[in-house]
Formats: structure tokens, C-alpha cells, sequence
């Protein structure tokens, strides 16, 4: 397994790659790998001939106030991890070679970045938009691997690959949980065992939601009172937003729910060392109702 920590040499071996005909998946990470990761990776191998992963800690998607200094840093067992996954590489870039002295280029999506974690976190989504485009440009991959975890990034990178000639395929890879329901997250090492089982409140809305739509709820506030409910299960719980959006624009849902919807949530847990922010989702689909049926 190579650990390339320079744009030229990534450069340089991605084109030797492409020369020899092979086709180059790439999933990027901020590290401390996970079993959601893993299966980014092993999606990868499904696709390409050969999988690189990155690992950089991007400084410019934490806010000030965010857990940039905190956030967990596992190179050891990430490496470790990488091998059994047979990862071909490892892209781990100084901060100075992605942003280089007095760095000032930013790459921005507007409307998709405005709602949801883009309320919460100003500036975050810069950060993400500008650093994925960076590590594109240095590995310059056929496909990139994102998981649906992160919904709105997930969607936010689509447009940007669309908006921008990079050649690169954005592929979807679904949330990977915990035998209890919670998603896996890098940020879930930081909960204390008492916040951690307060972590459950998230899927649990979630399902909650399913059901209710699987028993033919279909109006918007009843099925966000469903989910209150279980949210307010949690006591050492803030509910950054719990809202209903279309997939793929993110515009709020209508009253009544015709088609497929993202229940998005994001909840912040006062855990012993400090708050922590969790994320969840998942993409209703409503029975159509007698009238969006066509008549037979
Ligand atoms: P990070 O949080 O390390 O996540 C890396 C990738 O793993 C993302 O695509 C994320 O959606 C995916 N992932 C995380 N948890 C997952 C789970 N439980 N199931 C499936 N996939 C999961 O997201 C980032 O890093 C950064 O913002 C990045 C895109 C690397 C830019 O810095």
C-alpha cells in the first residue's frame, strides 16, 4: 500500500494508472475509520481497478466554535485498516499542500448548501465543496465514493461535479449502523456511555417516521410530531432541525407528502466532553393515495 503525501506524486500516479488502462475509484475521509467507511471502500472495489482512500482533517469546514482540535485522530489503525481493506493507496496531504501559503480560492454551491446543516454551520459546506474539489483535482479519479450518511454533503458533491468539468463520477453508498440502530460516525467515539444510548433517539424517530408512513400517514406535521416525541426522549438532546425535504433539491416538503422525502435530522448531545453534533437520515417513501393513482 503506497502513502503518497504530495499532489505531484498522486498526480503522477493516477495518470500511470489511467495510461495503464485502469480505472481509479477514490474515497475521501477525515479519518478514523469505521465500518461506514469500510464499505465505501469495498463499493470502490465493485467499481474500479484500483481504490485509494484520503485522509485529511480539513481545517476549513470547522467553524471556529466546532471540534477541529478534538476531532479524533486514529493514523495507526486507519492505516491498519486501509491494508485489510486492500486499499491501493493512501493519500495523507500535508495542510501547506492543499492550502498552500495564503491560500484565497474557494469553491462554492449555493441553494443546495443554504438549508439544513448550511444554516447550522456557516461556511461549512465551503469548506467540504473546496477541499473535495482539491483532492479530486490531486487524485483525479473515474469515481468518487460518498456515503449517504451525510445526505446534503452527498448531494452538494453531485452538483458540483456536475457544475464543474472534473470527470468524475459521484457514487451514493448507504448509512451503515451499529446493531442498535445508531449510525456509525468518527464523532460517536466522543459520547460518554450515557449519551451514546441517548444517540439511539435518532434512528428510533426515524422508524418511528417508517411506520408511520408505512400505516399511511402522509401529512408533514403529523409525521415531525412522530418524531419529536422520540427526540424528546433525550434529555441531554438540542434538536439542531428534524425537517422534511424533497431528495434531491431540498426544498421543504408540501403539507401532504406525494413522493419520495428525506426526514433529516441533526441533534446535538451534551456529552461529558463537550457537545456533540450527531446527523441522521432517512428517505420516505408515502403510499400514493387514491388520487395521485392513475385511473386503471
Ligand atoms: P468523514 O466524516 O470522514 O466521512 C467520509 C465518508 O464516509 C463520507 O462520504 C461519509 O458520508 C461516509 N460515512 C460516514 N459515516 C458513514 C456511515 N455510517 N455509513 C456510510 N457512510 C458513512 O465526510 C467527510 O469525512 C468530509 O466532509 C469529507 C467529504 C472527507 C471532506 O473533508
Amino acid at each position: 500500500m503506497h502513502l503518497i503525501h504530495s499532489v505531484r506524486e498522486a498526480q503522477a500516479r493516477s495518470d500511470a494508472l489511467r495510461a495503464a488502462g485502469r480505472r481509479l475509484a477514490v474515497v475521501p475521509t477525515m479519518g478514523c475509520l469505521h465500518a461506514g467507511h469500510r464499505s465505501l471502500v469495498d463499493e470502490a472495489h465493485r467499481r474500479a481497478d484500483a481504490v485509494w482512500l484520503t485522509i485529511f482533517v480539513n481545517p476549513t469546514q470547522f467553524g471556529p466554535d466546532e471540534d477541529f482540535e478534538r476531532y479524533p485522530r486514529t493514523l495507526e489503525a486507519d492505516l491498519a485498516c486501509c491494508r485489510e481493506a486492500g486499499v491501493d493507496a493512501v493519500f495523507l496531504p500535508p495542510v501547506e499542500e492543499l492550502y498552500p501559503d495564503g491560500a484565497q480560492t474557494w469553491v462554492e454551491v449555493a441553494e443546495l448548501t443554504r438549508p439544513l446543516c448550511g444554516r447550522d454551520r456557516p461556511g461549512h459546506f465551503r469548506g467540504v465543496t473546496t477541499v473535495v474539489a482539491k483532492l479530486l483535482l490531486a487524485t483525479r479519479p473515474d469515481l468518487a465514493v460518498f456515503g449517504e450518511k451525510d445526505f446534503q454533503q452527498l448531494a452538494v458533491i453531485r452538483r458540483l461535479a456536475r457544475d464543474l468539468p472534473l470527470g468524475v463520477e459521484i457514487v451514493g453508498a448507504p448509512i451503515v449502523r451499529e446493531a442498535d440502530g445508531v449510525a456509525l460516525s468518527s464523532r460517536n467515539a466522543l459520547l460518554d456511555p450515557e449519551t451514546r444510548r441517548e444517540a439511539r433517539v435518532l434512528s428510533r424517530a426515524l422508524e418511528a417516521a417508517e411506520r408511520a408512513v408505512a400505516a399511511g400517514e402522509r401529512r408533514r406535521a403529523a409525521l415531525l410530531r412522530v418524531v419529536a416525541q422520540e427526540l424528546e426522549k433525550a434529555p441531554r438532546a438540542r434538536v439542531d432541525y428534524a425537517e422534511l425535504r424533497d431528495p434531491e433539491r431540498l426544498e421543504p416538503a408540501t403539507e401532504l407528502l406525494t413522493g419520495p422525502t428525506l426526514l433529516a435530522l441533526a441533534v446535538v448531545f451534551a456529552a461529558d466532553g463537550g457537545p456533540v453534533r450527531l446527523i441522521d437520515n432517512r428517505v420516505l417513501t408515502p403510499h400514493p393515495s387514491a388520487e395521485d393513482r392513475p385511473c386503471s
